[in-house]
């Protein structure tokens, strides 16, 4: 009976269709009920079953709804591209927020303290999460590359501007992975009007800029924290530090200093640190073939987790 707009929809629509009838155990065994569900999967609708248990009106046997995580998963598995792997399509529906390339803190309103990052690593991660069909913002400092299809962007140039966008998303994520690179310090009173060049020594006074990391580490509640750590000496105690001093769960060290890794390159050369003092070492390699190792571990990490 299509009756009202639910049904109707259901009638008319030629999508895939999953249901998930719940409701007291004589009912659901009930042989006419039974013949409608094997009626509607023989139509080609797909059937989660019930499980069994306590139902509200007292009794006990099949019938319950099962958990909407249950059912999610079932959603996940249906809308998989086919030949995705299980660590793949786990990624499906997730939030993560992917930060990439410098920042920029202005001296006056034509220069700026910048770095070196062209954003390469934080847009390959994008990417990858993107085709594994997660839900990607990326956080992007100004860079010449494309936007990855499927990712929403929104672009910054100061660390402030990149931490309000990124604590306004942190809520709702499941997933943050910190690439860019975000300065340190900011000039204390950036000059309104050009700085004319003169005879005389020039001073800039900075101050500290905010931690982004740091900041999500403490207001941590269920997501996976994944940082970077961009070092030229003492690479694994510069990065365990970090990993600790911001509560993250994992953390990718990189020897800036060693050719073909950091900066500006197709490659990358990382070790990933976890919190429970594992690590892992990679040869050099893309930094597309690096994305997908990053996304294969915190699907890892997060088994361990939950
Ligand atoms: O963009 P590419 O050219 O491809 O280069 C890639 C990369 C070298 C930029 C990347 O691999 C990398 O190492 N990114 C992190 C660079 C960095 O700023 O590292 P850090 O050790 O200073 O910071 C540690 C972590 O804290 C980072 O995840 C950083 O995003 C975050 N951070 C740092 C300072 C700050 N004020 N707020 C932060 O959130």
């Amino acid at each position: 009976i299509a009756d009202n707009m639910l049904t109707t929809t259901i009638m008319a629509t030629k999508a895939p269709v999953m249901l998930s009838p719940a409701m007291n155990s004589n009912m659901y065994e009930n042989e006419l009920v039974q013949k409608n569900i094997n009626t509607l999967k023989s139509a080609g609708y797909i059937v989660i079953e019930p499980d069994n248990g306590l139902m509200a009106c007292g009794s006990k046997g099949p019938g319950r709804l099962p958990e909407p995580a249950a059912i999610v998963q079932k959603l996940t598995e249906l809308f998989s591209p086919p030949n995705m792997s299980e660590k793949e399509a786990w990624f499906v529906g997730q939030k993560i927020i992917v930060t990439a390339g410098g920042t920029r803190e202005p001296i006056d309103p034509v220069r700026y303290i910048g770095n070196r990052s062209s954003g390469k690593m934080g847009y390959a991660i994008a990417r990858a999460a993107a085709k594994r069909g997660a839900q990607v913002v990326l956080v992007s400092g100004p860079t010449s590359l494309p936007c990855p299809e499927g990712v929403a962007i929104k672009q910054v140039e100061s660390a402030e501007e990149m931490r309000r966008l990124v604590l306004t998303e942190y809520p709702t994520s499941n997933i943050v992975i910190k690439a860019a690179a975000v300065a340190d310090y900011r000039v204390k009173e950036p000059s309104k009007q050009k700085i004319k060049k003169s005879d005389a020594q020039l001073t800039l006074v900075l101050e500290k800029n905010p931690d982004i990391l740091r900041e999500l580490g403490s207001l941590k509640a269920k997501q996976i924290l994944v940082g970077f750590a961009a070092e030229t000496e003492e690479l694994l105690a510069h990065a365990t530090e970090k990993l600790i001093k911001k509560n993250l769960d994992m953390i990718i060290a990189n020897d800036v200093s060693l050719p073909g890794a950091g900066f500006n390159t197709d490659t990358n050369i990382i070790k990933i640190l976890y919190r429970d003092g594992r690590q892992e070492e990679f040869a050099k390699m893309s930094k597309e073939d690096l994305a997908e190792i990053i996304l294969d571990k915190i699907y890892s990490c997060y088994q361990k987790m939950y």
